[in-house]
């Protein structure tokens, strides 16, 4: 083994789906068969993992030129009933959701029977508010068993969800209806979180305002709070289960039909709401979840992240349910009421994989070691996601959370890859803290140099990464805009899948993801973009223009600063600095609200207009005597005014 390279341990070696003993070889032998053949390599997966209604004749057809990807067509199969029935036919009592209220003694579990019943019955409410097949259905829940609940009624009847999580705000909430053109919401009266209340139903209401095509609100009654009520268009959803039958029979989709919609932040615009189909999704999900997680049968996953962004989707609703697994369903954060929280719960109920963004090891790491009291003897995957991870952060959860028995699995992926892309494998990857290390099944990554768009072949290489052959899960358009889907990720390098991200490969062939190289900034494993922050700043009536930039922060990752020029006649007062974060608040949601905003009297220009970010990047940084040409400025003494106010407020 090299330097750097830390072997899985014994025990997680054991369970290993690929091997008798540590063996990458054999990842080497199906890598090369999904890459060289890999209709035959996807075509077995898709029989082995999902079940069909009808089979599927063409494993894949189209190009990443033509932007007409499909996967496994002529094929019929149900989501639901592939997440659900065919697992509660065997063994109807085996749990599958494992709910861990925000109070610990609020819980329950759902067996797979249960979970199928309230599947069906939820559907048939959804079919009687008129959701047809292909409609999409928003979902603004929670982190409780009836989100999960609710996406697989969706595909149960062929609608198509459309989740937005429930901490964007009403502007947000409203945008995202609009665009989805969805006619019926699921929510809750108010949802609960470290001890806090928050009143879901009331930021619907004030989004479905400007929502005229909305005619059903189904709310899960969650905490029994006072809530406003509008006669004829809200049900609840108690009353409204009761009445109907506990089977209905899934609905055959096309495999690629669309399963999904889920928005997402991009360096320019409005979010684009990328759609998921089914087939090549669900397989995505299921070959990640059994190799990358090595699930077994008997397993508890626990995946931390929440099922508003993809990595729920993925990997707390799709991956373990299609494995026919218990997945734990966690509503509270990991300091309620204390730092021990993720601990208990994976004590508690004996979890064997436990995903995780890095800014949330950040913080526990920083609480202390003495928290991680419990006994986790049955964990043997320990996953990262969402952001790089630090060296020393990775070693904590290796040798503090893990007992230096489970393996750490740093995983690569995006809402567009639908699943991991560039990830170890549990138990067959030997791991180098803070790399991704190797390509997942069916992934060819290139190293694109940006300025001339040619790949960088061999080792000890930079540049930005691509993907040169496309893969099941991968996302099929931008929902109502399929040329932007194109620009974004296709047209970029033609030919190729463009992810936005810089990447190294190593001498040894292992990836290092270094960040996005667009203007997406990553607030704590959440995905904002610095145009839709600005455009939000813009919105204040006092504001002229808004510069936003992430700088590196210890505990988030990155944070959010905002540069703001007001309009003349306006003070610069604290208040009118909280008016503008409440602003953000407002626009997108409190967790994109700037950790500081520097009020100047004017931002770096060049001549034709454009706002030279650099600058203000290596202002924040301290290195303002790094600064690089300013000779292109419109007014090259702006920059003097902003370094003094950076450095007043420090
Ligand atoms: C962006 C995608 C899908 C996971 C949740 C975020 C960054 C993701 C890693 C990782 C370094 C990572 C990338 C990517 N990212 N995983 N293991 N190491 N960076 O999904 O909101 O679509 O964001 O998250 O920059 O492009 P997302």
């Amino acid at each position: 083994m090299s330097e750097g390279q830390v072997k899985p341990s014994n025990p997680v070696v054991a369970e290993a789906h690929l091997v008798d003993t540590f063996r990458l070889e054999e990842y080497q032998t199906l890598y090369k068969e999904s890459i060289t053949e890999p209709d035959k390599f996807w075509g077995r997966l898709g029989r082995e993992l999902l079940t069909w209604q009808r089979d599927f004749q063409t494993v894949h057809a189209g190009s990443f030129a033509n932007g007409d990807n499909s996967w496994y067509l002529e094929g019929q199969l149900n989501a639901s009933y592939n997440c659900v029935d065919r697992h509660a036919i065997k063994n109807p009592d085996k749990p599958a959701i494992i709910y861990e209220a925000d109070e610990a003694s609020d819980g329950r579990i759902l067996t797979y029977g249960e979970l199928l019943r309230e599947v069906c019955r939820t559907a048939y409410v959804l079919k009687q508010m008129g959701v047809k097949k292909g409609d999409t259905v928003a979902i603004y829940l929670p982190m409780i068993p009836e989100a999960l609940i609710a996406f697989l009624a969706c595909s149960r009847i062929g609608a198509v969800h459309s989740v937005v999580f429930a901490g964007f705000s009403a502007d947000s909430l409203r945008d995202r209806v609009i665009d989805a053109q969805s006619k019926v919401v699921i929510t809750t009266d108010e949802g609960k979180r470290g001890g806090k209340l928050i009143g879901t139903k009331k930021i619907v209401d004030d989004a479905l305002k400007q929502c005229p095509d909305i005619t059903h609100c189904l709310v899960y009654k969650r905490t029994g709070a006072e809530i406003p009520w509008t006669e004829g268009r809200d049900w609840w959803w108690h009353e409204e289960v009761e009445k109907w039958p506990s089977y209905i029979a899934p609905e055959p989709m096309n495999s690629e039909d669309p399963l999904f919609l889920l928005y997402t932040s991009g360096s320019t615009g409005k979010p684009k709401g990328v759609m998921h189909s089914t087939a090549g999704y669900l397989v995505g999900a299921a070959a990640t979840g059994k190799y990358v997680f090595d699930i077994h049968d008997s397993d508890k996953f626990f995946c931390g992240g929440d099922v508003g962004w993809i990595t729920g989707h993925t990997y707390v609703v799709y991956a373990p349910l299609l494995l026919g697994v218990a997945t734990v369903v966690f509503e509270g954060t990991p300091a309620y009421p204390d730092f021990s929280r993720y601990w208990d719960v994976i004590a508690k109920h004996e979890v064997t994989q436990f995903y995780v963004a890095p800014t949330a090891l950040r913080l526990l790491k920083r609480a202390g070691d003495h928290h991680v009291k419990a006994d986790m003897k049955h964990l043997r995957v320990l996953g990262s996601v969402g952001e790089p991870i630090a060296a020393e952060v990775w070693k904590w959860y290796f040798e503090i959370v893990g007992k230096e028995e489970a393996h750490v699995i740093d995983t690569y992926w995006q809402t567009e890859t639908g699943c991991n892309v560039i990830t170890p494998l549990a138990g067959i990857t030997p791991t180098k803290p803070g790399s991704a290390s190797l390509p997942f099944f069916g992934i060819e990554p290139a190293i694109i140099d940006p300025v001339s768009g040619e790949e960088i072949h061999g080792n000890d290489v930079e540049g930005v990464l691509a993907f040169k052959q496309p893969w099941p899960s991968m996302a099929r358009t931008v929902w109502g805009a399929h040329k932007r889907y194109m620009d974004t990720y296709l047209n970029v390098y033609k030919g190729l899948y463009f992810t936005g991200d810089g990447a190294g490969r190593d001498h040894e062939g292992y990836y290092w993801i270094r960040g996005r190289v667009d203007d997406v900034v990553n607030v704590s494993g959440h995905r904002l973009s610095t145009a839709e922050i600005e455009a939000a700043l813009i919105e204040h009536h006092a504001v002229a223009e808004a510069a936003v930039v992430g700088i590196n922060d210890e505990l988030t990752g990155q944070a959010v600063n905002a540069f703001v020029a007001i309009k003349e006649g306006n003070e610069v007062t604290d208040q009118l600095r909280k008016d503008l974060v409440l602003q953000v608040r407002k626009s997108i949601g409190p967790f994109a609200a700037p950790k500081a905003i520097f009020v100047v009297p004017d931002l770096p220009k060049t001549r034709s207009g454009k706002i030279m970010r650099r600058i203000l990047r290596k202002i924040l940084a301290g290195e303002e005597d790094q600064l690089g040409d300013t000779s292109t400025l419109s007014d090259p003494s702006v920059v003097d005014k902003i370094i003094e106010t950076v450095q007043a407020s420090r």
